[in-house]
């Protein structure tokens, strides 16, 4: 059986790592290839975009896919969608792995907005000092709200940056003791997420909890269409109900 996993997410690397050796299942990873130097997978991995809905379609006919696994970002919402698309266009059986979204408990003070943009907004109009986690791609928009001192912590070095910026380089797993810290040292006042999910980058909301400080949270785009697994557990078990 012939499985195609769409990646970039620390889930969809635990699942890759599931499935190798696994017996009857050739699996292939499938990364857009944003991060310069991804982690080494024991899984065949091909790195680069497919040419939209249609070109995803043709590789999934060319390379005989039995099932796909779109274990994407919940936030990089065209793939989600030129898998669906493909999936059905190629009849093939799709799933989507994703995390639950994470969810403000007692002691939590979350602004929740709807895009980036608005999380910008949300900072206000006096100079605060920002702990930015929202990835690399994005802190550009941030220049919108420039009267703010930024802490950007990204894989790869950003490209567009608000005025005032200093960055951090790092990838998660993060650790309860060092976001206290970092956020102590930085002499942070608010945190801004995505609401990816997952327990990766949860640290931070704990620590921003901890420090009383306020989260301003991106909430997701609407979910992909078809069916939803929350774990790599579950994941396996549709990958064998489809052989
Ligand atoms: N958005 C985030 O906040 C975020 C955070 C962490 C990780 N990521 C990961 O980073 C990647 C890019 O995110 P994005 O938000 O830029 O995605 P996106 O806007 O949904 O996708 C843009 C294009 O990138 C290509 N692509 C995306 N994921 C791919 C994959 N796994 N394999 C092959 N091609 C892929 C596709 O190109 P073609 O149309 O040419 O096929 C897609 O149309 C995703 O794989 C995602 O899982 C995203």
């Amino acid at each position: 059986m012939r499985v195609l996993v769409l990646g970039g997410t620390s889930q969809a690397s635990e699942l890759a790592r599931a499935l190798v050796d696994r017996p009857g299942i050739e699996a292939t990873l499938s990364l857009a290839g944003r991060t310069a130097a991804p982690a080494a997978y024991a899984l065949p991995t091909r790195i680069g975009g497919f040419g939209g809905a249609e070109g995803l379609a043709s590789y999934l006919r060319a390379q005989r896919i039995d099932a796909v696994i779109d274990a994407t970002h919940p936030f990089a919402a065209r793939i989600s969608a030129n898998a669906a698309e493909a999936a059905r266009g190629a009849n093939v059986p799709l799933a989507v792995l994703s995390r639950p979204a994470w969810r403000p408990g007692p002691g939590d003070d979350w602004r929740e907005v709807a895009n980036v943009e608005a999380a910008a907004a949300a900072l206000g109009a006096a100079p605060r000092r920002v702990f930015l986690t929202v990835g690399r791609l994005q802190a550009g928009v941030f220049r919108l709200a420039g009267q703010h001192w930024y802490l950007m912590r990204s894989i790869d070095p950003p490209g567009d940056l608000p005025p005032s910026c200093e960055v951090v380089r790092a990838r998660p797993p993060f650790l309860f003791d060092d976001e206290i810290a970092l956020m102590r040292e930085k002499r942070i006042d608010v945190l801004v997420s995505k609401n990816a999910g997952g327990e990766a980058a949860q640290a931070k909301l704990g620590a921003a909890r901890a420090l009383g400080l306020p989260v301003v949270m991106v909430a997701r785009p609407p979910a992909p269409k078809g069916v939803g697994l929350e774990d790599v557990e579950a994941a396996l078990r549709w990958i064998e109900a489809q052989r």
